[in-house]
């Protein structure tokens, strides 16, 4: 069995990453798995610590669950739902720039990451090592949202190097 351990973010220290290849996205079910882990998942977050991050409004909460399930369609291999929302930019790059709007600091990414956690273990079933490959790619991924350090300081997350194993997304 394998386990999803998290890793401490260190400022300055490049961040390797691969996008996850569509192993994963086949294994949960192709996009209603998909959409049914981010629903879920988003559920979670309402009732979570970063839960005052996100739009309180519920039609506009909506809103970034259905994109946020759109992305991550896209990103695991799945048909290209997301792309207009990023105009043409690298979907990587893009997604930094979105969380650069706020301030997410280790703590925050931690609380992401053990909900998606959560969310994941709820999917009874799903092959370990595809599960494994895509809480990689989140985990290494989730240290390009943070920009907020305890000392106070910004971070810009310039320092990325991306592995693309996918071939093409
Ligand atoms: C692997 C890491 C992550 C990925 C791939 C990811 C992905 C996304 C996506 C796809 C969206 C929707 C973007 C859109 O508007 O089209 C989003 C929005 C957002 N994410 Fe993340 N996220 C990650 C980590 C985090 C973390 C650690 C936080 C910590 C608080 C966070 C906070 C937010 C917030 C506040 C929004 C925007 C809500 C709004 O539009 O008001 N994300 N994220």
């Amino acid at each position: 069995m394998y386990d999803l351990p998290i890793t401490p973010v260190e400022k300055g220290r490049k961040v390797r990453f691969s996008n996850p290849t569509r192993r994963f996205y086949e294994a949960i079910g192709g996009e209603e798995g998909m959409r049914r882990l981010m629903y879920r998942f988003y559920d979670e977050i309402y009732e979570s610590d970063i839960a005052h991050f996100f739009p309180q409004d519920e039609e506009e909460f909506a809103k970034v669950k259905e994109k946020n399930t759109r992305f991550f369609i896209q990103i695991c291999g799945g048909p290209k739902v997301y792309d207009e929302e990023a105009g043409g930019m690298d979907l990587n790059e893009y997604m930094i720039r979105i969380h650069d709007e706020f301030s997410i600091n280790e703590k925050a990414r931690i609380e992401w990451l053990g909900t998606m956690r959560e969310a994941l273990e709820e999917e009874t079933g799903l092959d370990p090592e595809a599960k494994r490959e895509f809480w990689d790619y989140l985990e290494a991924f989730s240290k390009l949202t943070v920009n907020t350090f305890s000392d106070g300081s910004r971070y810009y997350a310039s320092l990325i190097e991306a592995v693309d194993k996918s071939g093409g997304n």
